[in-house]
């Protein structure tokens, strides 16, 4: 019940803001690329990876590994409906619920990964980083959209089985590998924005822009670089980030 309110409330909110003004998700686009650039040595975008260890960067294999699933996800309904402008505004309300409810599940993960891993000390800023930035972001978000509590919003299938796969890895005793899980998101929404050619006049520019930015390198590949030292630790990575790569296609693919 509760989330047929919010569900309406929220509608509301975007037929009279949101696509009017076409600033549905100014603030409240993704947790993922909303970096409060806490560190500051910003490296090269992964796109020019000719500055990393030739062929040897983890973090730039895992997501070459992936690029079929990116392609694919490019290709579904909603990301083409969104290009053409023609995306329902209901499927995109429902979108933005999920996502809210997602960065808040999230949010609380982090915040316990950050409360368990205090060492090494890379690691636990790691953590304290992640959590610092996806909270200020939950926080902004449901400031802007009014919501007390977006727990009452009832996860789609396919958002139940992204977030059971971040409570699998989060059980692992390495958190290097939380780390990985949470990559896919960060690598693949400003991917997808790049590469969707919405202009200007489209009501889901907005979506285009605000998850254009984001530098995951700042934040991942030092530690994943450090921590993913041993071809076992390597396979495990790869077969969690196909896992949640997976996992956001399915999101979009059921959106
Ligand atoms: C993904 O699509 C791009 C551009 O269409 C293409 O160059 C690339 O080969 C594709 N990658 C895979 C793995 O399908
Ligand atoms: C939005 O989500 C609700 C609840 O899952 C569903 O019943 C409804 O059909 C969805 N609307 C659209 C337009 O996808
Ligand atoms: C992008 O979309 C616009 C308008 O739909 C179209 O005119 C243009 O040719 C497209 N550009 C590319 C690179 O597909
Ligand atoms: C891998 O990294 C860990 C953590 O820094 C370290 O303890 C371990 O000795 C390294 N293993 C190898 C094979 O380099």
């Amino acid at each position: 019940m509760k989330s047929a309110v919010l569900s309406v409330l929220l509608f509301e909110f975007v037929l009279s803001y949101g696509l009017a003004s076409a600033r549905v998700e100014d603030n409240c686009d993704s947790p993922w690329t909303n970096d409060n650039h806490i560190e500051s040595n910003v490296l090269p975008q992964s796109g020019c990876s000719v500055t990393a260890k030739q062929g040897n960067d983890v973090y730039d294999d895992l997501w070459d590994e992936n690029t079929d699933i990116a392609n694919q996800t490019l290709k579904t309904d909603f990301l083409q409906q969104m290009q053409s402008g023609a995306l329902q505004a209901e499927r995109y309300v429902n979108f933005t619920l999920q996502d809210i409810y997602y960065l808040q599940k999230v949010t609380e993960m982090l915040w316990e990964m950050k409360n368990k891993v205090k060492e090494p000390k890379d690691m636990s800023d790691f953590m304290s980083g992640r959590y610092n930035s996806y909270n200020n972001f939950l926080v902004s978000c449901l400031k802007q959209f009014h919501i007390k509590d977006p727990s009452s919003v009832t996860p789609i299938p396919a958002m139940e089985k992204y977030l059971s796969t971040y409570k699998e890895v989060m059980a692992d005793r390495d958190p290097v590998y939380f780390a990985v899980a949470l990559l896919p998101c960060s690598r693949l929404w400003p991917w997808l924005a790049k590469n969707l050619n919405i202009t200007k006049t489209n009501a889901y520019y907005t979506w285009k822009e605000s998850n254009s930015g984001g530098h995951p390198e700042t934040h991942f590949r030092l530690i994943l670089d450090r921590y993913l030292n041993t071809t076992e630790k390597i396979q495990n990575a790869e077969r969690i980030f196909r896992k949640q790569m997976q996992n956001e296609h399915d999101f979009f693919n059921s959106s």
